[in-house]
């Protein structure tokens, strides 16, 4: 994954560079770096750990120059440590990468044959010293497209030369990368969320591209070495705010932002004055639309399996789902009237981008349901429908995941009612019981007090069951992925159902078990199934909205929550999961924003 950074100034730039490593810390978090052309040499600084650490590394001993590169790591190849670290150095010339080098080993063995060791455990180190080769002979941009044309993977390079304190060189293969525009100053950045505090005119390399950037122009070069002109976005003003205000952490401000991120973007989709939802530009008619594949990863990929339940319910389309990471290998046949929509929340998820642009190489047509409106994967498809739901700070999604639900759920009633297969006094209604969904939520996140006890019941637990069926089987898997990656708990989610065929065997004495039963078709049966965890002496916590009624004497705990219209539960039914896994967490003192090993935007396979 990581973030990278390059700045070129008329002024020091040490600052700024850590500054926008600050916002990119949500791509990869376990070690962080810079390098700046200080008199005539390359300067570097890197640590393990967080930028806050590099930080005061700096403060003791501040870097001077007016060029140079940074980059946030996720580790790869080699553990997280200063070693490992980028930049990676030579005499001469100093890398930062975003990616994944897949021969690197082979190039490695070549080198160390021939005498050179290796002081780090990673992939980049071997850019680094083929470029320093190739230095020998060729000018740097000649250099850059010779150590590039023999790389096999993915990156995205910010580099500087100890001989040419004037430009930054950035390529890209695969993984994203930006250039920024201002006065006296040019930027390069893993995405334009980082160099938005200081610039908001923006170009986007593609595949091949080479950059040489200097303070007063940028060059750009495709990967014929043909030089190139690049179209300049402006970016939009970000509306709602990227402060912890006072909240203890993103996460639970997230949360409790929740009723405002769906009120919003209901006003996006829904027109007042005729009660209708509108979405202008889908790449196919409705009617034409024999199948929809919905493809995404993590929790992305659940807020897809929900939708199926939508859409088989309100249309007469065939529905798909599938993982990005395995669509993309998958023989696959495409199908030209069929509507593939990619759900993410970044647009960078390295999977889910790869599984569009094979979309896109087929011809067929795509949709994007996506946060970041300026991300890679809502500029490459056919259609963008935006969730609105503002910066999503904390790695564990949490509105994200309402609003993918919601703009989902929106277009399977668009789909269905432009098909005719619902009535237009059912989408009428369905539509005005969407309304109520902030209230509902609210409603829901009054249960917190209650859900805080749950969790310091559970939280010395050694592992944990969430069961659902129907809509409810995929909150319960969201449910568990939300504990595992908040409070490192073990966590798994199933279908009520499939209890009996296997995972029953592990129910023993306490065993925490949440089972999702809405007052739904499925009621009964999920009840029975819970018995049958009780019986064994799983410790239930029962979500339900059954008006405040005790079940069975022998559930531990039970949250009445919200009545709505049935096919609305998803979204109330995800609030308690999200507050359980967050209080888990802080009773196990974990770090809530920046769980261990992971990273908000996940860039690599
Ligand atoms: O940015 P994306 O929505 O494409 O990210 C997909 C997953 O990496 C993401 O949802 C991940 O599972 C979250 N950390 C879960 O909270």
């Amino acid at each position: 994954m990581c973030g990278i950074i390059g700045i070129a100034s008329n002024k020091k730039v040490s600052t700024n560079i850590v500054n926008a490593l600050k916002k990119l810390e949500y791509r990869g978090y376990d070690s962080a770096g810079l390098a700046t052309i200080t008199n005539g040499e390359i300067n570097e600084k890197k640590c393990s750990g967080r930028v806050e650490k590099l930080e005061k590394i700096l403060f003791q001993s501040p870097n001077e120059g007016n060029l140079g590169i940074g980059h946030v790591r996720w580790a790869t190849h080699g553990v997280p440590n200063e070693v490992n670290a980028h930049p990676h150095s030579s005499e001469i010339v100093s890398v930062v990468h975003n990616g994944i080098i897949e021969n690197s080993d082979k190039l490695k063995k070549e080198f160390e044959k021939s005498g050179t060791t290796f002081k780090s455990q990673t992939d980049t180190e071997v850019i680094t010293v083929l470029l320093t080769e190739k230095l020998k002979k060729l000018d740097p941009l000649k250099a850059v497209f010779e150590t590039i044309d023999m790389l096999k993977g993915s990156f995205a390079l910010g580099i500087i030369f100890k001989n040419h304190k004037e430009f930054v060189i950035g390529a890209r293969r695969g993984s994203p990368l930006a250039v920024g525009y201002s006065n006296n100053e040019n930027y390069l950045g893993s995405d334009s969320y980082a160099l938005k505090s200081m610039t908001n005119k923006i170009s986007y390399l593609d595949d091949g591209d080479v950059c040489v950037l200097s303070k007063d122009e940028v060059k750009f070069y495709n990967h014929n070495k043909d030089k190139i002109n690049k179209e300049i976005f402006t970016l939009s003003e970000d509306k709602a705010s990227v402060s912890k205000g006072n909240y203890k952490n993103f996460m639970i401000k997230e949360i409790f932002e929740q009723p405002v991120t769906v009120k919003t973007c209901l006003k996006e989709y829904i027109d007042k004055i005729r009660e209708e939802i509108n979405f202008y530009n889908l790449p196919l008619d409705p009617k034409e639309i024999n199948k929809i594949v919905l493809i995404g990863c993590g929790t992305a990929y659940h807020s897809c399996l929900v939708a199926k339940y939508w859409f088989e319910e309100f249309t007469s389309i065939n529905i798909e789902v599938d993982i990005a990471s395995e669509f993309r290998y998958r023989k696959v046949r495409f199908d030209k009237k069929a509507l593939y929509i990619f759900v993410s929340q970044s647009g960078e998820t390295a999977d889910t981008y790869a599984a569009l642009d094979l979309c896109k190489r087929q011809n067929v047509k795509t949709c994007s349901v996506i946060n970041v409106v300026e991300s890679s994967i809502a500029r490459n498809s056919n259609c963008v429908l935006p969730i609105h739901a503002g910066p999503e700070i904390g790695v564990a999604s949490t509105k994200a995941f309402l609003g993918q639900m919601l703009v989902l759920y929106l277009l399977s009633l668009k789909i269905s009612e432009v098909r005719n297969d619902m009535q237009n006094i059912e989408y009428k209604k369905k539509i005005s019981e969407l309304k109520k969904l902030p209230t509902l939520i609210s409603e829901a996140l009054k249960e917190e007090e209650k859900i805080q006890l749950i969790a310091k019941d559970i939280c010395e637990s050694k592992g944990s069951m969430f069961l659902g069926r129907g809509s409810s089987f995929p909150i319960a898997l969201e449910g568990a992925l939300k504990l595992k990656e908040l409070s490192y708990l073990h966590a798994e989610g199933y279908p009520a159902g499939e209890m009996k065929h296997g995972p029953l065997a592990l129910i023993e004495d306490g065993l925490p078990v949440v089972v999702i039963a809405p007052k739904d078709k499925y009621f009964e049966k999920t009840l029975s199934n819970m018995q049958e965890v009780i019986a064994r002496g799983g410790k239930v916590l029962l979500l339900t909205n059954s008006d405040g009624k005790v079940i069975s004497e022998n559930i531990r705990f039970q949250i009445n929550l919200p009545d709505s219209d049935l096919t609305l539960t998803p979204f109330i039914f995800t609030i308690p999961l999200q507050l359980l896994s967050y209080h888990v967490a802080l009773f196990k003192k974990c770090d809530i924003d920046k769980p261990r090993n992971l990273a908000k935007s996940v860039t690599v396979e």
